[in-house]
């Protein structure tokens, strides 16, 4: 009895000192790290029995050598951070206990691609080159679990790798992501932090979008003017810019290096230049002068294509920017080029004579091939905005598809390469839920779903010309990206599923797996910080009245649970699930958010609900048609800044549409309308504006102070018995966040309770 315990305790301490580990007691495993859940979902994945435990004593193999020293260093950082300590690194592959990179030729997946091999013993990462021992790296990663993307030491953990064999290699060469930061301003941090994402989802291209009409935003020693004056604009009355030096672009490139991720600026010619012309407003047709756009959309002043200046200038530029690029492609822009100011043009138009060409599309054309002139001679490739088909497409032109997939199937058939960005899939400033409670977007609506089920080679395009297809990015215009916030909550989780659209095979995507794998992925975001996107709970508006009772449906954009409460008190752990309407029957405050299967939860949804009998209408003797109108000049942001409002002067309308005529946002000033309402039917109705505020029955019911005016999430309801009701209208003329409030039109909409469709207020129906 006693030897044999003693064997056993003899054998227990072998096993001991062989796996250190082993004799730990193991860890709990998360529900979100059990099974595999690599995204992009690889090639061909077979699993195995048993695990690979990565401890302390883990040696990492490499032969050292320029590129396989940026994978191993990567990979060491990582390990260092979650365990406190560098795994050591060695030549020689011990039996046990390794992790071994190679660049090898066995290894038949091309030069991103890479071959996985985990067991009990060791991992094997091979590929034929740097780059795809890099994504072979970032994949053994994400066998681990979440936790090994925290940013400090993490206990508590066991560090086990799923005996697996991958073999992997993306479909598409392009797998991108572009960033506006002329719209909005985003910091080099901002920058690195979007580059450690897109590598972990082996994304390998960064389009930096860095000149625009609202602000030019990167260092050229020989045209200072163009960030002294170019990267500053006036927003509500207050300057506001940002650029890059040299040095942090090099500091962002050779980040991106790090990460095996190219970098494709882009300088935007011959529209979106608007900035650079208000430093520089020679360059321009008219001559200015000028100031940075202040206002969303598109600039009618381009550069001149009339003048050698112009081209002496753009060559100039193109000279230091090239120098900051190692890389193949140089992105032009050429979109959204008005033709306004050449047709006017003298120097234009002489320029479209001499050189015989048709018209102002032509001289767009001409512009590009220019500009094709110029990259060639510094061995780049001209990549554009697909309106550089306009006219006849430079001989070497590279085509981004964005106005649909038209333009690139047109380049593709010429035999052109083509990256397709088409705007209902990869345009990531769209709207993914609901805009009446997501924050205040350009438009569009693209779901995760749909951006995950895009397909970059269209059907029309000839099979054998599907090699021009380079492959696909998503495009953050950020216009509506008011804060860093903001920006990530548009981008992610939907560049993940464009991410997968470029790396996975076609037959090997499928919406509801990736969903269950970006249960582990939102962890691993969560220590990158990332604020992306969960699903809101929508249906209902924020103010909801109703006669006797009311039952309140809520649905997500994607199943993900919903959980409230009606004490006033925050939705949390142990909240009521909602699992269907939710009825009420007396005033409430119903607060309600999603939450995803990590814990991870939404922001909260307020709903006021009141119980109400309906205002009574009154009767106005003489009631005319029409509202009465004071007005005041000066530039007003908010309702409080108006201050009184007796020197005010007073109209009477007799029909909405003249207030359209009556203000330009570049005059600003605010108006006040008054009058009433008339109602036919009692009934609850709901009120939509986008105006400042609308008071009915004494009462605010819409009040977007504060907010852009466009897409409100105010919209409210309000029981009107028959009759007249007061009403007061306030409307602040400005260009608020961007948006001139006159491009809202003047509109108020309404519906009864429970129809499908909001109508305008019809003008007949305003009397004072
Ligand atoms: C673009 O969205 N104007 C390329
Ligand atoms: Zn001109």
């Amino acid at each position: 009895m006693l030897r044999i315990q003693l064997k056993n305790f003899i054998i227990l301490l072998t096993i001991g000192v062989l796996f250190s580990t082993c004799n730990a007691p193991k860890n709990e495993i998360k529900v979100y790290n059990k099974g595999l859940h690599i995204v992009p979902l690889p090639l061909e994945i077979t699993e195995n029995e048993g695990v690979f435990s990565l401890n302390a004593k883990t040696k990492i193999i490499a032969q050292s050598s320029d590129g396989l020293d940026r994978v191993t260093t990567f990979f060491n950082k990582r390990m260092a951070t979650v365990f406190g300590k560098k795994l050591a690194i060695a030549t020689d592959a011990p039996s046990k206990n390794y992790i071994q990179f190679s660049l090898d030729e066995s290894c038949d997946q091309g030069v991103e691609g890479y071959c996985l091999s985990v067991t009990p013993d060791g991992v094997n990462v091979k590929s034929v080159s740097p780059r795809g021992l890099y994504y072979g790296m970032q994949t053994l990663l994400q066998l681990l679990p979440a936790e090994v993307e925290s940013k400090s030491k993490v206990a508590g953990i066991d560090w086990d790798i799923p005996s697996v064999e991958i073999m992997d290699k993306p479909r598409f060469k392009w797998r991108g992501m572009h960033l506006d930061v002329c719209r909005h301003f985003l910091s080099v941090d901002f920058i690195k932090k979007q580059l450690d994402v897109m590598a972990l989802y082996k994304l390998n291209t960064f389009h930096w979008h860095l000149t625009e009409d609202q602000g030019w935003r990167i260092e050229i020693k020989k045209y200072p003017k163009l960030t002294e004056i170019g990267s500053i604009r006036l927003d509500e009355g207050k300057e506001y810019g940002g650029y890059y030096t040299q040095e942090e672009i090099k500091e962002v490139v050779a980040y991106a290096a790090e990460r095996f991720i190219d970098v494709v600026p882009e300088i935007e010619l011959p529209g979106h230049s608007l900035a650079a012309l208000t430093g520089y407003p020679a360059l321009s047709c008219a001559g200015g002068p000028f100031e940075v756009r202040n206002v969303w959309g598109v600039e009618p002043d381009i550069f001149c294509a009339g003048q050698e200046e112009t081209f002496g200038f753009l060559e100039d530029v193109i000279d230091e920017v090239t120098q900051l690029f190692p890389y193949e492609y140089f992105h032009i822009g050429g979109d959204e080029a008005p033709k306004d100011r050449w047709k006017t043009c003298s120097k234009c138009q002489r320029r479209i004579k001499q050189e015989g060409l048709a018209d102002e599309h032509e001289l767009q054309s001409y512009f590009i091939k220019r500009a094709e002139t110029i990259l060639q001679k510094r061995n780049k490739k001209l990549i554009g905005w697909d309106e550089i088909l306009e006219g006849g497409l430079a001989p070497t032109a590279a085509v981004m598809s964005w106005r649909g997939e038209k333009g690139g199937i047109e380049a593709a058939e010429q035999g052109h390469d083509v990256v397709m960005t088409p705007g209902n899939w990869v345009y990531l400033d769209h709207y993914q839920g609901s805009s009446k409670v997501e924050p205040v977007a350009i438009g569009g609506y693209t779901t995760l779903e749909e951006s995950y089920g895009y397909e970059p080679i269209p059907n029309e395009l000839e099979p054998e010309k599907a090699k021009h297809i380079l492959g696909t990015q998503g495009n953050v215009w950020t216009e509506y990206m008011y804060t860093p916030e903001i920006a990530e909550y548009r981008i992610y989780p939907r560049i993940i599923a464009l991410a997968e659209v470029g790396w996975t095979d076609k037959n090997r995507k499928d919406f509801t797996g990736f969903l269950a794998r970006m249960n582990n992925q939102f962890v691993r975001l969560d220590h990158h910080n990332i604020n992306y996107h969960v699903p809101l709970p929508e249906g209902p508006s924020n103010n909801v009245a109703f006669l006797d009772s009311i039952a309140l449906t809520f649905t997500t954009t994607r199943p993900v649970d919903m959980i409230y409460t009606t004490d006033g008190s925050e939705p949390g752990e142990g909240s009521s699930a909602y699992t269907g309407p939710l009825s009420f029957s007396d005033h409430a405050t119903l607060k309600i958010r999603s939450v995803l299967a990590t814990g991870k939860m939404s922001e909260v949804r307020t709903i006021n609900i009141r119980k109400e009998i309906p205002h009574p209408g009154l009767t106005v003797d003489n009631a005319k048609p029409g509202l009465k109108l004071s007005r005041k000049e000066g530039a007003f942001y908010s309702v409080a800044s108006l201050g009184v409002t007796d020197s005010w002067e007073e109209k009477t309308l007799s029909d909405l549409k003249e207030v359209l005529g009556m203000f330009d946002y570049k005059e600003p000033g605010a108006a006040i309308f008054s009058g009433y309402l008339e109602i036919t039917d009692e009934a609850v109705y709901e009120f939509s504006t986008d105006l400042d505020q609308f008071f009915i029955g004494g009462r605010k019911l819409i009040d977007n102070d504060g907010e852009v005016k466009r897409y409100s999430r105010n919209d409210a309801s309000i029981a009107l018995g028959k009759g007249l009701h007061p009403i007061r209208i306030v409307f602040l003329n400005n260009v608020y966040g961007g948006w001139p409030q006159i491009w809202n039109g003047f509109r108020i909409s309404y519906r009864k309770q429970g129809a499908e469709k909001f109508k305008l207020v019809p003008v007949e129906r305003f009397k004072h």
